[in-house]
């Protein structure tokens, strides 16, 4: 169980925000969502057991001591100016994002990468933190106490501080998985936010989309 004065700010009010927010309050963090309209998370503080609040971007980005990014790929900067550059200044950054590009339908492809990616513009964005992409690989509804057929994997992650690396998987292990698979620096997230197009694809072809993918040799 973490400590209950590690203090989480969530910037992302969907799915994702919400299911990482109820989750980690379940397992002993304090956790304030964050939004454009915080009014919209009434229901969900109400509905929701633990130390949690709601709150602008600016005040979750202020008061968490760990900070996640859960907002639309395409929203990510705008949602980084609104929360205040300054106070992600050196804080773990778990990255949640995917620059996911819906413009020709479904499946969708990605607005930047291969030589680029959202969580490198990230962390050039924010040079200070320590932005570690984690989360981003499977559904919303398995990131915490995962329920897989044939077990959890470990998570991927990425990022260029083996510190926060370090603190990403303990608290990856926190809520239930077996650990964390790191492949590499932040310009892993080139691959990283990949896998999420040829999942949904894996998805389609399964008629399900409660799948992560797994490393055997
Ligand atoms: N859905 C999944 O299962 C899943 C799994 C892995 C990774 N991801 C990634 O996680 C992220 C969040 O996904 P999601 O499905 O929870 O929600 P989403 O609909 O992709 O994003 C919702 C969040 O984006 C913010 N937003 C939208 N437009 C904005 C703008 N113009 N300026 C500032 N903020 C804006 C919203 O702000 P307001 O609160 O103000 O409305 C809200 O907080 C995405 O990058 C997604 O690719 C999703």
């Amino acid at each position: 169980m973490a400590s209950e004065t590690t203090r989480i700010g969530i910037l992302g009010s969907g799915n994702v925000g919400q299911q990482l927010g109820r989750g980690l309050a379940k397992h002993g963090y304090a956790v304030m969502l964050g939004s454009r309209e915080p009014a919209k998370l009434d229901g969900w503080k109400a509905s929701t057991p633990g130390s949690v609040a709601t709150g602008t971007f600016a005040a979750a980005a202020e008061f968490g001591e760990i900070l996640i990014l859960a907002t639309s790929g395409a929203a990510t900067e705008s949602a980084i100016d609104l929360a205040g550059p300054s106070n992600f200044a050196g804080k773990l950054l778990l990255d949640v994002t995917n620059p996911l590009d819906f413009g020709s339908g479904m499946p969708p492809g990605l607005f930047v990468g291969t030589t680029d990616s959202l969580g490198e513009r990230v962390q050039r964005k924010l040079p200070t933190a320590k932005v570690v992409k984690c989360f981003n690989t499977m559904s919303n509804t398995r990131m915490i106490d995962p329920q897989f057929r044939d077990g959890a994997p470990p998570m991927f992650i990425c990022g260029n501080d083996p510190e926060s690396k370090a603190r990403a998987t303990q608290l990856v292990r926190e809520v239930g998985w077996p650990g964390t698979f790191d492949v590499g620096g932040i310009d892993g997230a080139r691959w990283l936010e990949a896998l999420v197009p040829l999942w949904m694809r894996v998805g389609r072809s399964l008629g399900t989309y409660e799948h992560a993918f797994s490393v055997v040799r």
